[in-house]
This record gives structure tokens, C-alpha cells and sequence, in this order.
């Protein structure tokens, strides 16, 4: 019987509980063994009980759980190759051949790194008298496959990464709630989004709101922001709104690559000499990421959770490692190492102030 183990790792992200209960439905369904490594890859180097068989009534009525339930942590043993060593031990004493790992890039990064690693690590343990060659025989072949799980919908090759959804809908709920105070007192309200380098929830976000002015990291308003944010806004007002609402993405950057802070905005709003709006800071932090899943990330968890046990059992040893993505609305497998690769080059471009290559970038990932 195909063992087949399941880890949520990186930051949580809303769905992660829906892809856990897929896959583990999913391999049970196809006549396999599924484990859940709780803790991410410190569950990995330390073993024992935090690797649990599970059963198809383990995962009941986790499509409507939030955060991830199996836990998630960032191991800086990993890192290091002892950590993996004890990491193949562990999968070996239980049987596992095969990993679904959902997570961010960096995550998915380290996962194509133990793969590549795999037979040196198995040719360790012989050494080491851990294990007899004849023992390792069944491992030779490790199947890893990666599920993007992340509010900030930043990597590349996938239109949507499981989650973004969520913290998209809940930000709109919170600047809804801000919006009735803010009109109240006719004020101007600076929100500030999560996204890490990428400004596709504050972009988002912008426009489905409604908001006033927007900023992101790939795109840097030109040189003159300020003049032209107060003269939008300034036109807003003189059109009868009573409200302000100004996102700004965390990682918002001026065309010199110098962050713009809510304050920074916030103090131009206020400039007694200019708009002199009565404004306020709202931070949203991590109620983006907390929370039940949307119907579109629970869709999206359980659909690339079944395919991606699809891909473990369809895998050969030849098969690159492979991460499930959505393009066009279809679920679809693409190498994760080009993906990541991609990701990376947007970060750089926006690292060398190359904002149109980041932008173009960006298109790119979307229209493919
Ligand atoms: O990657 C998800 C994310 O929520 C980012 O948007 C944010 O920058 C970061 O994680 C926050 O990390 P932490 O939860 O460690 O503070």
C-alpha cells in the first residue's frame, strides 16, 4: 500500500484545512495510506506523534475550519542537512515515499531541495548502519507535489493561490465597516494591507471597493504621488463623497525603492495646508489571513488537493516535481521550480527598481 503524507507549511492561509481533507480522502480513496505531518517540517525532523495515520473521518468538517489544524511552523533544522537526514529517517520508519506539501514559496522551494537531496540522504542512512540497502530498496524514488497556499497570490504560474480569496473577501468587509464610520465623520481612512512583496490584495482589494488611490510595489506612482492622490481625492470630495479610503499594500515602495509608509499618507491627508482631512490608520494584520475559507478557496483546496494525489500516483521517477496550479480555470500540473523560479525574477525586478520588467511580469503571470 502507497503511503502518502500531507503538511502544511509557511505562513496558514483559509483552505489549508480543505486541501488536508482532500488529500487525505483522496489517497484513502485510492486504495492508500494518507498521515498528516503536523507542525510542517519541524514535524518532519522530530518525528514520532507529530507523524499520524489518519483516517477519512479524521478530516470531518474541516472544509469550514480556519488556519490550518495539522499547525504549520517555520524550522530553521530543516535547513540544515542533519535536519533532513532525521527528516528521510522519519518518513522511512513510517513508510512514506510520497509528500503533498501546501505552502508558500519558500516552502515549496525547500521541498524541491529534499528531493534533489533524496538518494544522497538515503545513501547517508545506509551508511550509518540506520538502515540496510535492501530496507531502502521500496524508497529510491521520492514523490513530492506542491500545493500554493498563501493570502498573497504571489506566485508565479497559478492565477489564484489558495487563500488569496479569503483575505481579499475579508479585507472588503473590513473597509465596508470603515467606510460607514468614516462617511460619518466625513474622514480619511489609510488602510493598510498584507501581500509581502506582491500587491495583488491591495490592488484587488482597490477595485473592489472602490477605494480612492491604491499603492503596490510592483507599480510606484510616478515622482508627483502626492500631488496626484490630493488632486484625486481633493475631486472625490468636490463630488459630494464623504468618505476617503486610500490602500496601501505593505510592501508599497516610491519609484527610488523607499517604502511609503500609512503615516507617510496619512500626513499628507491631513496637511493643514493642503486637504487637511481628519484621517486615520486602520492596519488589518492578520485578520486577513484568520478565518473560514471562501466558497472559491474551498472549491479551489479540494479540487487541486484530489489532483494532487492524482500527480503523486501518476508520478515515475523521471517526473519533475510538479506544483498544482488554477490557469484559466482549470486545475492543472506545472514544474514548481519554474514557478518559483518566475516568482523570483518579480522580486528582483522590483529589488533593481525595474518596475515596468515587474509589471510586465505580472501580466505575464496572469495571461498565460
Ligand atoms: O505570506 C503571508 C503573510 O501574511 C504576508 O502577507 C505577511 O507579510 C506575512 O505573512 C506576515 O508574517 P507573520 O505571520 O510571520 O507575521
Amino acid at each position: 500500500k502507497k503511503k502518502i503524507a500531507i503538511m502544511t507549511s509557511g505562513g496558514d492561509s483559509p483552505g489549508m484545512n480543505g486541501v488536508v481533507r482532500a488529500c487525505v480522502r483522496m489517497a484513502i480513496h485510492m486504495g492508500c495510506d494518507a498521515y498528516c505531518i503536523y507542525e510542517g517540517y519541524e514535524g518532519l525532523v522530530r518525528g514520532g506523534d507529530l507523524i499520524r495515520k489518519m483516517s477519512w473521518y479524521d478530516v470531518r468538517g474541516w472544509l469550514s475550519e480556519g488556519g490550518t489544524l495539522i499547525g504549520t511552523a517555520r524550522c530553521m533544522a530543516f535547513f540544515e542537512r542533519a535536519g533532513r537526514l532525521a527528516a528521510a529517517k522519519n518518513m522511512i520508519l513510517h513508510g512514506i515515499d510520497a509528500l503533498i506539501i501546501c505552502g508558500g514559496d519558500g516552502s515549496l522551494t525547500g521541498a524541491d531541495r529534499f528531493r534533489e537531496e533524496w538518494p544522497s540522504l538515503l545513501d547517508e542512512l545506509a551508511a550509518n548502519g540506520e538502515f540496510t540497502t535492501q530496507e531502502l530498496q521500496p524508497f529510491r524514488h521520492l514523490n513530492i507535489v506542491g500545493l500554493v497556499g498563501s493570502i498573497d497570490n504571489d506566485l508565479s504560474g497559478t492565477d489564484a493561490t489558495i487563500g488569496c480569496y479569503s483575505a481579499l473577501a475579508r479585507i472588503c468587509y473590513a473597509v465596508d465597516l470603515i467606510e460607514a464610520t468614516a462617511s460619518s465623520h466625513s474622514r480619511a481612512f489609510v488602510v493598510e494591507v498584507m501581500g509581502r512583496h506582491c500587491g495583488w490584495l491591495a490592488l484587488m482589494a482597490g477595485v473592489a471597493t472602490g477605494a480612492d488611490f491604491v499603492f503596490i510595489p510592483e507599480k510606484p506612482r510616478e515622482d508627483n504621488w502626492r500631488e496626484e492622490m490630493c488632486s484625486i481625492v481633493e475631486h472625490h470630495r468636490k463630488i459630494g463623497k464623504r468618505k476617503t479610503i486610500v490602500i496601501i499594500a505593505e510592501g508599497a515602495l516610491d519609484r527610488e525603492g523607499n517604502k511609503i509608509t500609512p503615516e507617510m499618507v496619512k500626513d499628507l491627508l491631513a496637511d493643514k495646508d493642503g486637504l487637511g482631512l481628519d484621517t486615520r490608520i486602520t492596519t488589518l494584520g492578520h485578520v486577513q489571513r484568520g478565518g473560514t475559507a471562501v466558497a472559491y478557496d474551498r472549491m479551489l483546496a479540494t479540487l487541486q488537493g484530489v489532483e494532487a494525489v492524482k500527480a503523486v500516483l501518476e508520478a515515475t521517477p523521471d517526473t519533475k516535481t510538479c506544483v498544482i496550479a488554477i490557469t484559466e480555470n482549470k486545475i492543472v500540473r506545472k514544474p514548481l521550480m519554474e514557478a518559483v523560479q518566475d516568482t523570483k525574477k518579480v522580486a528582483k525586478a522590483i529589488e533593481r527598481q525595474d518596475f515596468d520588467e515587474a509589471m510586465n511580469l505580472r501580466d505575464a503571470e496572469f495571461s498565460e
